[in-house]
Order: C-alpha cells, then structure tokens, then sequence
C-alpha cells in the first residue's frame, strides 16, 4: 500500500475527462444567478405583459433544477448498476448537451422551466456517477485525491458560470449565450467517456474478468492480482445475499447507509448553498452598495471572490485528504464553519448595537472564512465517503440514495433561508433606507448548531477510509464491525 508507483498519467487523464461532469453540475447550478436577472426582464419571456416575471416564476426557474436533480439521481441508481457507470455517463453528457441547446433556444418561459428541469436530472445523475466511477478505478493510496477532483470540478463550474454570466451581463439576450456555453463541457464529456474504460469493479460484477484485469494493469495498480481477488471475494460474499433490496436491508449494510445519508444531510444543512446561490442578497443585506451603474455586474461581482476561494481551498483539500485522512479535515472545516456562522448570526441579530460599517466587514469576514473551511472538509469529502463505503453490487444505488438527500436538502435549505431568519430574527430596516428586509442572523445560528451536531456525528460515526481499499472498507462492514473502529 506503501508503493506510490501507479500509472498516474492515465489515471489523473481519465479523472478529468470523468470530472467533466463535476464541471458541469456546477456550471448549470452556478449559471442561472446571473442568467435570471436578464431573464425576468426579457419582453420575450413576458407574461401578460408585466415588465418582470413574478418572483414566484423566477423561484420556479431556479428551484426545478434541484427538484430534478433529486428525481435523477434517485430514479437512476439501478440503471448504474445495471448498464454500467461508463454507459450512463454518455447518456448524461448527451442530455446536459440536449438542456443546453434547449436551454438557449427557449422561447417561453414554460419552456424554460421544463429544460431547467431536463437538465436538473442530469446533474443529480452525473453527481454521484462521477465520483462513483473515479472510485472505482483509482488506486487505493490516491482515492481521496482523485475523487475529490471532481468537487473541484463542481468548484471550477461554479466560478467559470460566474465569469460567464459577468461575460454576456451586458449582452442583448445574454442569458442563452450563458446556457449555450455548457455544450461545450458536454461534449468534452461525452466524446471523452467513449475512450475510457467501464471500471474494473463494474465489469468484475458483470463476469467480464479479463477486461477488469486489463482495466487494473493499465491502473498500473502495484498488485494487480490481489485487486482482482480481493474484488471476487467480495462480490462472492455479496452474492449470496444480495439482491438490491435485500442488500439495502441487511444488516451489515445499514451503517453504509447512515454514513452516506448522515453526511449529505450535513453537508447541506450547514448552510453552503445560501452562501453560494444568495451571497450577492446577503451581501446587499450587510449594506453592500449598488454604485456602478449595472444591477446586474453589482449582483454578480461579489460572488467571484468567493467562487475564487473555494476553488483554491478545493486544491488544498485534493492534497491534505489521503495524507491527513478524511476525518482531521471534516473536524477541521466544522469547527471553522460554526466559528465564521456564529459571527454571521452574532453581526446581523445584534445590528442595532454596531455600525453599519461593522455589519458590512462581519458579513464579509466571515463568508470569506467559512467558504475555504466548507471546501476543505464537507465539499470533497461528503462526496467521497459515499463513493468508498457502499458494496460493490449496490454502490450505484447506495450512492444515488445519499445524492436524492443531498439534493432534497439542498431544496429544502434554499426555500426556507429566508424564512428562517424571518421566524427567528425577523426584520430589519433594509441599508439602503426605508424598507424592512429579513434579518438572515437566526438562520445562521441554527446553521451553526447543525454544525456542532456534524462534529459529533463524524466523531462517532464516520470510519476513516484513507488508506483502504474499496473491498477493505467492505469486508469491516461485512465483519459487523462499528465503522468508527475502521
Ligand atoms: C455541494 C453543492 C455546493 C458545492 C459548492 C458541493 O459539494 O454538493 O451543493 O453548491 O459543493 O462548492
């Protein structure tokens, strides 16, 4: 396990091309922020001849993605397993290829909604597949690396569709230009994946076991044989057991489940997504001012400092996950995101006893602090632990699982930000003078505390995989062991 000797060329290329999909997800989540504002002014898109859709439309060509994507991901997990991981790769790039054009062709905003919600079915399968094949095929020693390189993927997509969007924001039409710029990463993907091989995993569970051999000496996997036996002893114990779903109610595999579940409910319930689909309203909540001249630049400028640094911290995570292992990270990032949340809901609960000035530097401060620690501890790894901890016959429909929560909590978060901190906080005078706005502190505070709960539940709960192969990390689960003892 020691020997670092692998066919890294190969395998960082076929990370890549794979990653994609990462690039994608976080494209067409990023994308729209900056698309909608052209969008609702459009005459084109006008209904009975409002000047700007109705907000409750405009939540509808947001939210639907992420509705999809738990649909896709939920509805897929089986067809994974089934057709392989390299198959239902093509076919996601062929729809996100399909949702871009359709996307920029759009001519009606019911059109809109239904390709929002084309495409949000190919990200919620592309992100768990993504990750699912990079496992597969990586060695054990670089797995945490090399499957967090698609949550720099994800990372890399966000901040390229805000660059997009700054792009065409002072283009006519602009916004199909932003949705047409994701054919090209689709078909990177697409025509990328048909050179690439199924993995070894996939083809060992489907009897193909000389071209899983082949797959594992291209890997350069220093003993290529005991990946292959270590595979077959696995699926043979799987076999006696599992159909899907037995396997999904046995009982060894229920820690599996909790793990992948448990993370992804944290991952989102700490609050990321407010941050990177509201941080321009935040922003203009803690007093930022509107003076250039252009709404919609204003709007999109100050989210580029973030997507910037969640990039960067992303790296960072890529060489710290197999050296210090996955737990010291997710420590690490939960004790910085509840440290940078309690000051978010200190400054704008307790508004009225500083400045204005405070607020502004507080709400600035601690975004820019809280992004690198999400990206160096939940954002790779909530991604990765699914990808280790499920057995092979059912890793494609375990996974899909886990991501059908991410996405549901993801929605959920996204439509009660703001009704949280109304509930808890309530209003505040708006900086810009008259109007009452929400007050966003208390939905921090219980971001925070969701936070101090993660921290228990990785201590008690998560196994430390760094190190282990996919069958080791089984065969623990399989002895009835409690995944803490890994
Ligand atoms: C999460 C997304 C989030 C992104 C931010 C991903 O791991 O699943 O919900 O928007 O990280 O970097």
């Amino acid at each position: 396990m020691k020997d670092k000797k692998y066919n890294k060329g190969f395998v960082i290329l076929t990370a890549a091309i794979v990653a994609f999909g990462g690039l994608l997800f976080g494209f067409d989540t990023g994308v729209i922020s900056g698309a909608l504002l052209l969008i609702k002014q459009d005459p084109a898109l006008a209904i009975n001849g409002m000047p700007e859709l109705p907000e409750r439309i405009q939540e509808w060509i947001v939210s639907i993605t992420v509705l999809g994507a738990a649909i896709g991901a939920m509805s897929s997990g089986r067809i994974s397993d089934k057709l392989g991981r390299k198959k239902i790769i093509i076919i996601t790039a062929f729809i996100f290829a399909a949702g871009s054009i359709g996307l920029a062709l759009a001519n009606s905003v019911a059109l809109l909604i239904i390709w929002r919600f084309i495409v949000g079915i190919a990200i919620g399968v592309a992100s768990y597949t993504v990750p699912l094949y990079i496992s597969e095929v990586s060695p054990s020693h670089a797995r945490g690396a090399l499957v967090s390189i698609n949550q720099l993927a994800i990372t890399v997509g966000i901040f390229a569709s805000y660059l997009v969007d700054l792009g065409f924001a002072e283009v006519a039409e602009g916004w199909r230009w932003m949705f047409i710029v994701g054919l090209v990463p689709s078909l990177i993907l697409g025509i990328g994946m048909f050179f690439l091989p199924e993995t070894p995993r996939w083809l060992l569970t489907n009897n193909e076991e000389d071209n899983a051999r082949k797959v594992v000496n291209k890997v350069g996997e220093p003993n290529p044989e005991k990946i292959i036996d270590d595979i077959k002893v696995s699926l043979k114990k799987e076999g006696k057991q599992l159909s899907t779903r037995k396997a999904l109610s046995a009982k060894w595999v229920r820690p599996a489940l909790i793990i992948g579940i448990g993370v992804m409910l944290f991952q989102q319930f700490v609050g990321i997504n407010t941050i990177i689909y509201y941080s321009p309203t935040i922003f203009e909540m803690a007093g930022f001012g509107a003076e250039s001249g252009s709404p919609v630049y204003d709007a999109i400028l100050p989210s580029l400092p973030i997507g910037a640094i969640n990039v960067i911290f992303t790296i960072v995570a890529i060489f710290l996950v197999d050296k210090w292992g996955r737990k010291p990270l997710l420590y690490l990032g939960l004790i910085g995101m509840v440290l940078a949340l309690v000051a978010l809901g200190i400054g704008f609960t307790f508004h009225e006893s500083i400045s204005s000035s405070t607020l502004r530097y507080i709400a600035f401060i601690s975004m820019i602090i809280y992004i690198p620690f999400f990206a160096i501890s939940l954002g790779p790894i909530a991604w990765l632990l699914i990808s280790e901890v499920y057995p092979t016959k059912i890793r494609g429909v375990g996974m899909s699982i886990a991501t059908m929560v991410n996405w549901l909590a993801n929605f959920v978060v996204a439509n009660t930000f703001l009704s949280l901190g109304k509930i808890t906080t309530g209003q505040m005078p708006a900086p810009t003078g008259d109007d009452m706005i929400t007050n966003p502190g208390g939905a921090f505070f219980i971001y925070a505390v969701i936070g101090i709960l993660g921290l228990i539940f990785v201590y008690s709960y998560i196994p430390e995989t760094k190190g282990h192969t996919l069958e080791e990390i089984e065969q623990h689960f399989q002895a009835g062991k409690h995944p803490k003892e890994l």
